[in-house]
């Protein structure tokens, strides 16, 4: 199963120029989803603004080379390892879900577009890029969740905002299944998963406009700028952190922060 491409011989015998067109349309529907998102909450509009204006209050002006260095680093670190998340386990959750739902994404891609090709890499690529999206997925819904370490919801509870992760680990999970099940011929389960893959891969890039999708896409600007604003000493128009010993009192050791 690992080393099968799922999407040659599929259990509906789909022809491949329909599972690409399927794809070509999910793709439509993310960028739809974002430009929409951009347009409705003016975030990239503000974001300029903003940058423009912490500009006014620099206290040095940043030589290209340096800016170019700062991005580089940024990407390198904050993004590429999820460097924002403070706590371990939650970078871990990020980290797996992140990496697994690219490798995932890119063996798509190229099996759908190369059906006839024997390679057992990008089936393996699919099958481990599903498992690390499952794993971090439901580690972060079953534990990690604000709602649910912070706030003390029980894990069931589903809110509109949970629409991009539950989403996510559906296309992930039903994938496994459809694959598992095909591959052992079972075809009435192979097909039933088969049709929630498709189902929940409508629900995920379909959706966009309304999930935390987009955070892909303005994450890593939103750290760029932030890092450029310390640089040039605008600071977003932050005070510089005091040049003191952390005291925050006893209090704060009774109660670790779990959630971030
Ligand atoms: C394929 C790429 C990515 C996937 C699948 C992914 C997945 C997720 C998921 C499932 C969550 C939890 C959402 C929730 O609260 O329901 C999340 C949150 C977060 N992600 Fe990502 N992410 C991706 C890319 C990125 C990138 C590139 C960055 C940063 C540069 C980033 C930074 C964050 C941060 C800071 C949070 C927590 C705060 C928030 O919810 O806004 N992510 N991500």
């Amino acid at each position: 199963m690992l080393t099968t491409n799922p999407f040659a011989e599929n259990v509906l015998n789909i022809p491949s120029y329909a599972l690409q067109g399927f794809l070509i349309l999910m793709v439509i529907f993310t960028i739809g989803g974002v430009l929409l998102d951009m347009m409705h909450k003016k975030n990239v509009k503000f974001f300029f603004e903003n940058a423009k204006k912490a500009k006014l209050s620099a206290t040095k002006s940043v030589a290209t080379g340096k800016k170019v260095s700062i991005i580089v680093k940024t990407l390198a670190h904050d993004v590429a390892t999820s460097a924002e998340f403070c706590g371990v386990t939650r970078r871990i959750t990020h980290l797996l879900g992140m990496y697994g739902t690219i490798f995932f994404w890119i063996a798509s891609a190229v099996m759908i577009f190369n059906t006839a090709s024997t390679s057992t890499f990008y089936p393996l690529l699919w099958h481990v890029g599903a498992i690390m999206t499952c794993v971090g997925g439901y580690w972060f819904w079953f534990v990690q969740r604000v709602d649910v370490r912070a706030e003390g919801n029980g894990w069931s509870r589903i809110v509109f905002a949970d629409l991009f992760v539950l989403s996510l680990v559906a296309t992930s999970t039903f994938g496994l299944l459809w694959s598992f099940f095909q591959a052992s011929n079972s075809i009435g389960l192979a097909t039933l998963f088969f049709v929630l893959f498709v189902i929940s891969n409508v629900v995920l890039f379909g959706g966009v406009y309304w999930s935390k999708f987009a955070h892909m896409f303005y994450k890593p600007g939103a750290a760029i700028q932030k890092h450029l604003a310390e640089e040039d000493g605008s600071r977003d128009d932050l005070p510089e952190p005091a040049d003191l010993p952390k005291q925050y009192g006893l209090g704060i050791k009774r109660s670790e922060p779990q959630n971030y």
